[in-house]
């Protein structure tokens, strides 16, 4: 299936960087949010870093109006109705998501494939609310969507060959590389990672080391480009917390329960990053 214009539904974080993936290589781009903040937030952050690539060389002012050319904006879940394919990257809420998934599923195409950049939840269950299942699929990005090279192809149990491989065939377009996995708790990416960082919360939390020395151990003693907790304020701790959940539920398994001081933190609305202060404070 030929994929030429793309639905974004979130104009987060996420939603931003994956309309941009797009818009960079060729594809037509709907950038939509439920109101216009949202949207003008989503594509003033593109704005900059493709203001910033330009100052960096990377590509002409010309590649940077043609981008942004791609991109159009939408508050109205409507204008996808002449979409190929819609990427939906909302809050991580399952009933959220089947909100969304059951309205467009009246409103793309009949042949249009629905994707969902979900980190954890189970796309059989969001796939279950329409009627093309075996249109429906997981497409997780990791943040910061532009600069991370890894795509996450998750097949629900109910997705079909042609719908993955056309996916496979749109993620090599983003200069990405992808990989093939099956729908359970966290997949692959959220099931190693979010244990390894609560293990570093656990390892604050029982006094072994500092914050910044168990950091410290990972950056230099690993060589990962950032330690586990100033990875965990990236992300943000609440979404830590949500993944670790989805794991401990999904699996039954006491090795996934999550630190007793990442809930606090959580509880406390130390966030990360987003909120100025979670392992580290911030500006
Ligand atoms: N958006 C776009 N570009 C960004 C960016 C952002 N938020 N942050 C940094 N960059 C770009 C910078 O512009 C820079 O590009 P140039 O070379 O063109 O200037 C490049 O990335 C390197 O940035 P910096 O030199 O400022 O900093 P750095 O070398 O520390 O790299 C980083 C930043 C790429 C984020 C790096 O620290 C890193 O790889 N961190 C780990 C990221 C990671 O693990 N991501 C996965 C999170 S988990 C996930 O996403 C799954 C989930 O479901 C929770």
């Amino acid at each position: 299936m030929d994929i030429q214009n793309v639905f974004v539904i979130g104009a987060g974080q996420m939603g931003s960087g994956i309309a941009q993936v797009f818009a960079q290589s060729g594809f037509r781009v709907i950038l939509h949010d439920m109101n216009e903040s949202a949207v003008d937030r989503g594509i003033n952050s593109i704005q900059k870093l493709l203001l910033r690539a330009v100052e960096k060389e990377r590509i002409t002012e010309e590649n940077k109006e043609a981008i942004l050319s791609r991109i159009t904006l939408s508050t109205d879940l409507q204008d996808a109705r002449n979409t190929d394919l819609v990427v939906e990257a909302v809050i991580e809420n399952i009933d959220v998501k089947k909100e969304i998934f059951t309205e467009l599923d009246k409103i793309a195409p009949a042949d249009a494939i629905l994707a969902t950049n979900t980190s954890s939840l189970p796309i059989t269950d969001i796939a279950s609310v329409t009627n093309r299942p075996e249109k429906v699929i997981g497409m997780h990005f990791m943040n910061p969507v532009p600069v991370m090279k890894l795509v996450e192809i998750i097949r629900a149990i109910q997705t079909d060959e042609e719908t993955y491989e056309t996916i496979a065939e749109v993620t090599k377009k983003l200069y990405k590389t992808s990989v093939q996995v099956n729908d359970f708790p966290g997949f692959v990416a959220n099931r190693i990672l979010m244990p390894m960082i609560n293990e570093a919360i656990y390892t604050v939390y029982e006094g072994v080391a500092t914050i910044e020395d168990v950091d410290t151990v990972m950056k230099l003693g690993m060589n990962h480009p950032m330690g586990p907790l100033t990875l965990a304020d990236f992300i943000g701790l609440d979404t830590c917390l949500y993944i670790m959940e989805v794991l401990h539920d999904g699996f039954g398994d006491s090795k996934y329960r999550p630190c007793p001081l990442l809930r606090q933190y959580v509880q406390a609305g130390w966030y990360g990053k987003k909120t100025g202060r979670g392992f580290y404070t911030y500006d």
